[in-house]
């Protein structure tokens, strides 16, 4: 573990765990995301917020390399993620997105057993050595994921047969299985019901003492709610970055104003 911190206005805080300096990003012609620099706490809860289409997915997928599934976009500046540069030709995206992972909006369970969702990460990573070990990761995730009790007796029936709040949960459990150091979720609650929506931001809350979490979300109440940083973007830039609070009570930009106040978005 990195325990370097820096002091900013009497403020002690850890190394970034993710820095983001001059990011670029395009669709063929379009510049979807402008100049963007950012640092990304550990072991906390950063919100993406802003209006539709403005850049959040967009940045999000540039933090595990997910772009890179998309023929025409492209990618520049640097990110770094405990200092190296996730873009550096020898980085393994494959490699790179077990260490970041990612939930998704829509629940999207593999059409498998509920221990096969979890199961699959470990298996294909190697990362436990025979039957006991995988369950017991199995087993694990799910604990972390608050789904074990609801599933315990029935880990072999289908993924897609759980409701959609378990069906995120356990998505978030598949993404625990294989020990991620961050996760990104892209507005995982949009799909849920309110109660659902609890349980996975109870999980969130959870989560950050383990893991580095950002989180895109619609709803303004949700960021304030499950996040201590909250990043606001707007027509591909970020135009203000800050403790969640005063991002809330006292943004500096208008722009941030106007969208917390609804006047758009
Ligand atoms: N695969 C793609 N091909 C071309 N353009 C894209 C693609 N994905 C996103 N864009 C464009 O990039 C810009 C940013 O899109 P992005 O999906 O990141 O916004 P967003 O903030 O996540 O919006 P929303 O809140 O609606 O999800 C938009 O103008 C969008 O049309
Ligand atoms: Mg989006």
């Amino acid at each position: 573990m990195n325990v370097s911190a820096n002091v900013e206005n009497g403020v002690t805080h850890a190394e970034p765990k993710i820095v983001a300096q001059k990011v670029q990003v395009y669709y063929g012609d379009k510049h979807a995301i402008k100049d963007v620099d950012i640092k990304i706490q550990p072991r906390s809860v950063t919100a993406f917020i802003g209006p539709s289409g403005c850049g959040k997915s967009t940045f999000l997928r540039t933090l595990n390399r997910m772009n890179d599934t998309i023929d025409i976009c492209r990618v520049e500046g640097d990110i770094l993620i405990d200092g190296e540069n996730i873009y550096d030709p020898k980085v393994d995206p494959v490699q790179l997105r077990a260490k970041v992972g990612m939930v998704f909006q829509k629940p999207n369970p593999f059409p498998k057993s509920i221990y096969e969702n979890v199961a699959y990460g470990p298996r294909i990573h190697g990362l436990t050595r025979n039957k006991a070990e995988l369950d017991e990761v199995v087993s694990a995730s799910l604990q972390k994921a608050g789904l074990w009790n609801e599933v315990k007796d029935r880990l072999d029936g289908p993924g897609t047969g759980l409701s959609g709040g378990q069906q995120q949960r356990l998505c978030i459990a598949r993404a625990i299985a294989v020990s991620p150091e961050v996760i990104l979720m892209d507005e995982p609650c949009s799909a849920l019901d309110p109660i659902a929506t609890a349980k996975v931001e109870e999980l969130i809350d959870e989560l950050r003492a383990n893991f580095t979490i950002v989180i895109v979300t619609h709803s303004m109440q949700q960021a304030a709610r499950v996040s201590q940083r909250t990043a606001f973007f707007h027509l591909g830039n970020l135009v203000e970055e800050g403790a969640t609070q005063d991002i809330f009570t006292n943004p500096q930009d208008k722009r941030t104003q106007d969208y917390i106040t609804g006047r758009f978005g």
